[in-house]
């Protein structure tokens, strides 16, 4: 027997404003599509960005659904729209916020296991690392420079 140990480096940031300017424009755009949540049951409304290498953003909310599984992530929303309509654009980036109606989100939100997977494809699709960068609604912001440190043995199609 021996033993694997997986290390993930993270960077963290007090405030939005210590990143580069084009990094907090793009988490204000995340701030944009937060504010555009379809949120009724959860009431967490959840707003991603992703910069393309082109310089066009694009923006996802999470979209809910009384059917509930038939809801959708504000990642997977905004990088589906992404995949779909500039299928010949890298992804540079993408940044998250998150916020709660009913209490304060101060701590970074980082995206879920099915988004992290979705945001996963893309890295393996365009050969190429996505920056990830997440917040509540305010305050710290982490980023990390790919989605490989949030999903250790990740599944991909070499497995195929
Ligand atoms: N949600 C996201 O949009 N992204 C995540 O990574 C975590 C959860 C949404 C889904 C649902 O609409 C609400 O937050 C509560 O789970």
């Amino acid at each position: 027997m021996k033993k694997i140990k997986i290390e993930s480096e993270f960077e963290a940031y007090d405030d939005l404003k210590d990143l580069p300017q084009d990094i907090q424009d793009l988490m204000h755009a995340a701030f944009e599509a937060r504010d555009a949540a379809y949120a009724p049951y959860s009431k967490f409304h959840v707003g991603a960005a992703i910069q393309l290498e082109n310089g066009i953003v694009v923006k996802g909310s999470n979209q809910e659904n009384a059917a509930y599984p038939s809801g959708l992530c504000a990642e997977r929303t905004a990088i589906y729209y992404a995949g779909a309509n500039y299928t010949d654009q890298k992804i540079n980036a993408i940044a998250i916020s998150a916020k709660a109606q009913n209490k304060e989100t101060l701590t970074p939100i980082a995206p879920c296991g099915a988004c992290r997977q979705a945001i996963a494809e893309y890295e393996v699709k365009q050969g190429q690392s996505i920056a990830i960068y997440f917040m509540g609604e305010r305050g710290s912001v982490f980023k990390s420079d790919s989605l490989s440190n949030l999903l250790p043995f990740i599944f991909t199609q070499e497995y195929l």
